[in-house]
């Protein structure tokens, strides 16, 4: 097949003769994040953006160009991504619902769809949140009589257009000069996933991220999902326990399943994390930054972030801190943890358990390290390397929440 790169005004031609099923280079921004993907030439841009990146707000209804699920913006306009190839679109800006707002910072469409009931099961929402603003964009003195023309390339299934077009008429008189931008756009984590078995979708998600640029840890504004202060007393010394806190790779080996991936400089690092959560599997893809490494008081500061295909995004400030404590060490951990998407469902009090039985394991291996200066051995076994956090010390009222969770994460697409 040949690719040519679209629009030609875009002033990147990229001619390329290409067979349908091999892979080429991609890079564009999707929300604000800068992505290099390697697909194949006939992979649609709505099977890169759910399957590669993770991005499954964008709904697939027909793959023929007439629902309109599938509506995104390509360099500002709307497009409909079933019926665009990835490699069409090498240089573009692209955004996704995901880009248009977030769960604590909800565009004026987002609000005004909530406000006005305009959606039953939500799957056309996406697609029509992005067709009404570029609407509302391209031509804010659009009337209400206008709408349903105006909307028609976007069908719903299920509840009544009234409601929609009141939502997006009352977003139109609010903002006669144009409807505001998106508001989610930004650089973060992006991790793929692909329809198969569990070992595509971690090799999706690796050649995702092994392409991604270097890039920020950026948390969001406003109050975390939960706080973390956790304190545990170690048999280890002061000094050994502060080696092994100073030392970023002993530290990655002290928390199971966690990987450093790639050292970016200036001290950003790449990792991967698995946690085993009962049923759950998660595979976390993302980014540490250590902003303060403070030897003097024994403290480390760090941002991280990381995605999972499926289940959502976490973000999180972390302090530790080491003092003495008898013979010993008293360590600390302060956290601020951010969830969002599928994870948010946690609840504060689920992923409160869970942050504190991560961390218990995390100062089981600092002691580990801190007494025999080795990485502690990862145990073999199904699941070996992931973080498994169910048995034990979580109780019925965690494997009951965690089975609720998984049935929902096991959702089908949409
Ligand atoms: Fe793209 Fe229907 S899925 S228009
Ligand atoms: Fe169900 Fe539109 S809300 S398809």
């Amino acid at each position: 097949m040949s690719i040519e790169t679209t629009p030609a005004e875009r002033g990147k031609p990229r001619p390329v003769r290409a067979a349908a099923g091999e892979p080429v280079e991609v890079s564009f921004t999707v929300n604000g994040t800068p992505a290099t993907l390697r697909v194949p030439a006939r992979l649609t841009l709505a099977d890169a953006l759910r399957d590669h990146l993770g991005l499954t707000g964008t709904h697939l209804g027909c793959e023929h160009g007439v629902c309109g699920m599938c509506t995104v913006l390509v360099d500002g306009a709307a497009a409909r991504a079933c019926l665009m190839f990835a490699v069409q679109l090498d240089g573009a800006e692209i955004v996704t619902v995901e880009g248009l707002g977030a769960q604590d910072d909800k565009h004026p469409l987002q609000e005004a769809f909530s406000r006005h009931h305009a959606l039953q099961c939500g799957f056309c929402t996406p697609g029509f949140l992005l067709s009404s603003y570029d609407l509302l964009a391209n031509k804010p003195e659009v009337t209400k009589e206008e709408l349903p023309q105006e909307l028609s390339g976007v069908l719903c299934r299920c509840t009544g257009y009234r409601n929609i077009i009141d939502a997006v008429a009352e977003v139109a008189e609010d903002h006669p000069e144009g409807v505001p931008g998106p508001r989610n756009c930004g650089v973060r984590a992006l991790v793929g996933r692909s329809g198969g078995s569990a070992n595509a979708r971690e090799e999706a998600s690796e050649e995702v991220t092994a392409h991604a640029g270097p890039t920020e840890v950026v948390l969001p504004d406003g109050e975390p999902t939960i706080r973390v202060d956790v304190t545990s007393e170690l048999s280890a010394s002061l000094p050994d326990v502060w080696a092994v806190l100073n030392d970023v790779h002993m530290v990655a080996k002290c928390l199971p399943g966690a990987e450093l991936t790639e050292e970016l400089g200036d001290e950003h690092y790449r990792g991967r994390a698995k946690v085993s959560l009962g049923p759950i599997r998660l595979s976390f893809a993302g980014l540490a930054h250590v902003i303060e490494r403070n030897a003097a008081e024994h403290r480390m500061v760090v941002l991280a972030q990381g995605a999972d295909a499926g289940a959502g995004q976490t973000q999180a400030h972390i302090r530790l801190t080491a003092s003495p404590s008898g013979e010993g060490t008293r360590l600390r951990a302060e956290a601020e943890v951010y969830l969002s998407g599928r994870i948010a469902q946690f609840g504060r009090a689920l992923a409160g358990d869970v942050s504190r039985r991560m961390f218990e394991q995390f100062t089981d291996g600092v002691q580990h390290a801190a007494t025999s200066g080795e990485a502690p051995e990862i145990s073999g076994g199904a699941g070996a390397g992931a973080l498994r956090l169910v048995a034990g010390a979580t109780g019925a009222r965690l494997a009951a929440a965690l089975r609720k969770l998984a049935a929902r994460l096991r959702r089908p697409r949409g």
